[in-house]
């Protein structure tokens, strides 16, 4: 090859040929469609200039309005392609690439949310702005319901694990053809469901991801989606008005713990709450809750236990209970919406199904076997090899999420400790995890919660990468300097009584937050 282009150089010296016109990018994209990949049946380009929008080919995209039309602030080639997973299971994949002299060598992958089939346009919009070749998966199935995991246990397993590698290998082959160069390091970035897909990559295909960013993982999603059902059929015997009493004592009891009246439990380790405050004495009345109903909150704020003692998730966040925003969801008057759906689609095969009063443990066995045929369960704390070949993996959670308790967290970081017999130091080398006080479920959260720590576009707040959860692994994975607090932001200012700081340094586990009055700002504590 190099010897046939010798002669052309030297003729071109010589002032005998023309030279080259270099095709555009935008002629490169045309030309990407004609790429062969194993398995794709079907891969489309379009060139999308700056700002411009068209309209994607689902039912449903992560931050995208009903119109479903999707733009970004940079050229980019979309790619979309759809790649035949199993005889009966195919996977969506949209690739959003930049232009050549914009692209850093990067590539980010993304996942998806809930049971649903919809990609994550959010950070398709923001990944190729900050240069990345970004991606996104729709998980084996288009659309917000799981009604599709009836249809073939091979879409549930594109849900569960393969639909992101499938992309991911895809986007790397696709890189590699527009560019001309393959990728440097491969990212990835995800939350609930998305988080999961980003903790069971590292655990199945950890060569995917040289630095996985994951946020509030669903991973031990049997025993949480089932937690989840028990605690929304609890949550109905209280009113909203029952609901604003329970809200006002636990921050009563534990507000003030992290040293700082500013509703936000900062460590929900530290709350010992107690719903029997609330108990009436003799008749039920509205400042106060019956027998029944202070035995609902404890059965919501408790652990869940197996029939032989076990540990099966922990307890919902105390204060998570303040959460607008997820609260119709989880504890709004119908049944828990993914509950139902993977009882009905994959645990029963029966969209008939409905939940009785006492759904609990025989559910939970069941849904267990039909996971032993089907895994989707992501809790195995294995992550041997993808430590070994130097994977970086950087975690935070909410700790007043309401749909998947920060505890959970906590909990997988210390199972991975002892599985693979690690001192504090080895972990931080490739796990660590960050807490961040009085967020939500992913984003938003208290007023004064400084949740903006860049873990989707628009919680960007600075490009600095301390404070900037993406360009902080970038930093971990191609400097070796890895982050030993986030500065988060909050999203308003915030006026309250106490004069809080609008942003605020979130911990590394297990330190914890506490606010220094004599310095009137957050620090973070080691305990001992
Ligand atoms: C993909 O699957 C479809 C539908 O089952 C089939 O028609 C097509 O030939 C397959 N294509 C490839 C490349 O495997
Ligand atoms: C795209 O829109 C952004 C924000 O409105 C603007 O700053 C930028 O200049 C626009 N880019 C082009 C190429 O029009
Ligand atoms: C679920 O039931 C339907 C209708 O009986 C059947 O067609 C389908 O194959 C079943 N799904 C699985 C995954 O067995
Ligand atoms: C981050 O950097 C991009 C350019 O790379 C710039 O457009 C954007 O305004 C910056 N954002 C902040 C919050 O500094
Ligand atoms: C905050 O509250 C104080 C006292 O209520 C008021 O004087 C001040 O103007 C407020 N500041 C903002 C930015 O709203």
């Amino acid at each position: 090859m190099s010897g046939a282009r010798l002669p052309q150089v030297f003729l071109k010296l010589l002032g005998l040929v023309a030279p080259a016109v270099a095709l555009t990018d935008a002629q490169r994209c045309v030309r990407l469609a004609d790429t062969y990949i194993k398995n794709v049946h079907s891969l489309d380009t379009l060139y999308l200039p700056a700002n411009e929008s068209y309209r994607v080919p689902a039912s449903c995209g992560m931050g995208l309005g009903d119109d479903l039309l999707a733009q970004t602030s940079v050229n980019v080639c979309v790619v979309n392609v759809i790649c035949n997973t199993s005889s009966t299971s195919a996977t969506r994949i949209e690739v959003w690439l930049p232009d050549a002299d914009a692209w850093y060598g990067r590539i980010l992958g993304t996942g998806g949310g809930g049971l649903g089939g919809c990609v994550d346009y959010d950070n398709l919009k923001y990944g190729p702005s900050v240069h990345f070749a970004t991606f996104g998966h729709d998980g084996g199935h288009d659309g917000t319901s799981g009604a599709a995991f009836a249809k073939s246990d091979e879409i549930v397993v594109d849900y569960a694990t393969r639909g992101l590698h499938v992309a991911a290998v895809t986007s790397k082959l696709l890189v590699r053809a527009y560019y001309g160069r393959p990728q440097d390091k491969a990212y990835y970035n995800g939350c609930s469901n998305g988080g999961r897909q980003g903790m069971r990559n590292a655990q199945d295909f950890p060569d995917d991801f040289d630095g996985i960013l994951a946020g509030a993982p669903a991973f031990n999603f049997i025993n949480l989606l089932a937690q989840s059902n028990i605690a929304n059929l609890a949550s109905h015997k209280l009113s909203d008005d029952d609901w604003a009493l329970v809200r006002t004592e636990v921050l009563r009891q534990c507000d003030g713990l992290d040293g700082l009246h500013d509703e936000i439990v900062s460590d929900p380790d530290a709350c010992q709450f107690l719903p029997e405050a609330l108990l009436c004495e003799g008749e039920k009345r509205p400042d106060c809750l019956s027998l029944e109903q202070v035995e609902a909150v404890r059965t919501i704020h408790s652990p869940l236990y197996g029939d032989h003692g076990e540990l099966l998730a922990p307890r919902l966040d105390p204060g998570a209970e303040l959460d607008t925003l997820f609260w119709p969801l989880i504890f709004g008057p119908s049944f828990y919406l993914f509950g139902h759906e993977w009882w009905q689609y994959v645990v029963y095969n029966d969209s008939s199904w409905e939940p009785s009063p006492d759904f609990g443990l025989k559910e939970i066995a069941d849904a267990k076997k039909r996971d032993a045929q089907l895994p989707v369960d992501s809790f195995s704390p294995d992550l041997s090899a993808f430590r070994k070949r130097g994977g970086k993996l950087l975690t935070y959670h909410g700790s007043r999420d309401i749909l998947i308790p920060s505890g959970t967290s906590l909990w997988y970081y210390q199972r991975v400790q002892r599985a693979l017999s690690l001192p504090p130091s080895a972990m931080d080398e490739f796990y660590r995890l960050f807490l961040v006080p009085g967020m939500s479920h992913c984003y938003m959260g208290a007023a004064a919660s400084a949740w903006q720590i860049g873990q989707i576009g628009f919680s960007v707040w600075s490009n600095s990468s301390d404070s900037h959860a993406l360009f902080a692994l970038v930093d971990w994975v191609e400097k070796g300097s890895a982050p030993e607090t986030l500065r988060g932001s909050t999203s308003v200012s915030v006026n309250t009584t106490v004069a809080t700081p609008s942003t605020r340094r979130h911990c590394k586990y297990p330190a914890r937050s506490v606010w220094k009055p004599d310095v009137q700002d957050w620090s973070c504590v080691q305990f001992p």
